[in-house]
């Protein structure tokens, strides 16, 4: 079946990645491509439709990005969004102009013409979100205005005619609560898409793709157990079996009983028909490790050997074809915009690729996936639900949740305490909700008394926190009793530990994790 494209063409707009996944919940295949593809290569692309997003500039600022080319002769439909509806304006005759006052936030939006498609079932007055400066002042020929606001006179234009829709406010927000169906209206009705995105033709698409590429090949996976490699797993092991070869490195820093629960899944007997090959190195990185306390010489230590001991396995194993990663969608968006930031911490990512191994091509089936696609993904693929709806687990593992010198000894208290925090978060039903939870080691060591002895015994520190995308954090408001009962079980069942502290900072200014 051709799959129908949708092509958000990218002006700078923050929320880009919001408007694709508001698309791809109307079942509809969207691609993000910056405002500088040459139209040849929209016009190869067939897209059904075209989305402008927003963007921090006024399209009379000297260096505004435009788009190079007749966008609006193509005879798909276009919606401009916020600098995107300015931009349409502006190239079609209409005028731009700077309002008297800005709007940032939330406005009430009173529709001028109801019958607009995309306003089916709106009510006559809602809220929008606006972010804006200038605002358009004069309607290009052939255009009408479909709403305003107090502040901004022609909120919404279009000309149903040309399949022309412009919105100054941002659908793609949740905090414009007709948003959504405004999207879904524009890329369903008003650019005739069937919603025939859903994850069975994905799978089915995917599986022809893959064997198209590799043959009769064999591909070599890093698993981790976490959600992106896992679902990768699963579905190359639809498409080619026993070709694919997962090696799963437990480099001693894993979760309690984590190793056993993914040689469960993937695994002799685990359902999934594929290659497993578990690796112990636990105590290579424990060697490596020994005396090193700063957190990202851990870090890269960690990073290092983990290399290594992949590189060593996919030597053994002879010729190996290809490597298959779990990159998945905003990972491609995000090193596309090579964003320049202060490096806090230098992340990796377990299943990272070796630089010294030469492969004949990279295998990425899940390249065009959002997050929540691929959990969906690993749903239909039969994969666990605590695998699936699994929270983020660190490359470096509890190496970043033990403070200073990681010890094996060490890696047993935050194991131990750590499953004993997840038991008590499930038995009193706060586990889920979007957040993060563990226990952590600090390297505080102080004196307690048990029985009728002295003890000189470590602190844990409990981390809990509520956050939607992990750039800032709260920490969770975890019932007393909770934390109580915690404590007790923690002090009393774990070996080496006197103290349990909760961590109430927020990120920033801590960070999620303690290194
Ligand atoms: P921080 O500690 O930076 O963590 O607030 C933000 C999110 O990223 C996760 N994290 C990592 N994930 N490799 C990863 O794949 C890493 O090296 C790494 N360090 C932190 C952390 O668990 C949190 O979800």
């Amino acid at each position: 079946m051709e799959r129908e494209l949708i092509l958000i063409l990218d002006f700078g707009g923050q929320y880009k990645q919001l408007i694709a996944r508001r698309v791809r919940a109307a079942n509809v295949y969207c691609e993000i491509l910056p405002h500088t593809v040459p139209i040849e290569r929209i016009r190869a692309l067939a897209p059904r439709g075209i989305i402008l997003t927003g963007g921090p500039n006024s399209v009379y600022a000297p260096d505004a990005p435009v788009f190079d080319g007749d966008l609006f002769s193509l005879g798909v439909p276009v919606l401009g969004i916020c600098y995107g509806a300015q931009l349409m304006a502006r190239m079609l005759g209409g005028r731009v102009e700077a309002a008297a006052t800005s709007e940032y936030g939330n406005a009430e939006l009173y529709l001028d013409a109801p019958d607009s498609v995309l306003f089916q079932n709106v009510p006559a007055s809602t809220v929008c979100w606006m972010s804006h400066r200038d605002r358009i002042a004069l309607l290009p020929p052939g255009f009408r205005a479909t709403a305003h606001t107090n502040h901004c006179p022609i909120a919404a234009m279009e000309d149903r005619e040309r399949g022309l829709y412009a919105l100054q406010f941002h659908p793609e927000v949740l905090h414009t609560p007709e948003g959504a169906g405004m999207l879904y209206r524009f890329v369903r009705e008003v650019c005739g898409c069937g919603g025939t995105w859903i994850m069975d033709s994905y799978i089915e698409e995917q599986i022809k793709a893959i064997r198209g590429q590799v043959g009769d090949g064999r591909v070599l996976l890093g698993l981790s157990g976490g959600v992106d490699s896992s679902v990768a797993a699963a579905l190359l092991s639809r498409a080619i079996g026993k070709q694919l070869v997962c090696v799963f490195v437990d480099h001693g820093l894993l979760r309690k009983n984590e190793a056993e629960e993914v040689a469960a899944v993937f695994g002799e007997g685990g359902g999934f028909d594929l290659t497993f090959r578990p690796v112990d190195a636990k105590e290579r990185f424990y060697r490596a490790l020994a005396g090193v306390t700063d957190p990202e010489q851990k870090r890269k230590i960690i990073g290092e050997q983990f290399i290594r001991v992949f590189e060593a396995e996919s030597k053994a194993l002879g010729t190996v074809e290809f490597l298959a990663q779990g990159t998945i969608y905003p990972d491609v968006v995000e090193s596309g915009t090579g964003s320049a930031g202060a490096v806090i911490k230098s992340h990796h990512n377990v299943g990272g690729l070796p630089k010294n191994l030469s492969f004949s091509g990279i295998v990425e089936p899940l390249r065009s996936l959002f997050k929540d696609e691929v959990r969906a993904l690993g749903r239909k693929l039969g994969l666990p639900p605590a695998l699936v709806d699994r929270q983020p687990f660190p490359g470096p593992g509890l190496g970043v949740r033990i403070v200073g010198e990681v010890t094996p000894d060490k890696v047993r208290i935050v194991q131990e305490a750590d499953a004993i925090f997840r038991e008590e978060l499930i038995n009193f039903g706060v586990d889920t909700g979007t957040g993060q939870f563990f226990a952590a080691l600090t390297n505080l060591r102080s004196v307690g008394v048990m029985g009728d002895s002295r003890t000189y015994d470590y602190a844990v520190a409990l981390r809990a926190v509520q956050t939607d995308d992990f750039m800032t954090a709260t920490a969770a408001h975890l019932p007393y009793a909770l934390l109580d009962s915690v404590t007790n079980r923690i002090v009393n069942e774990v070996r080496g530990v006197n103290r349990v502290l909760y961590d109430l900072t927020g990120k920033p200014p801590a960070t999620i994790e303690l290194e």
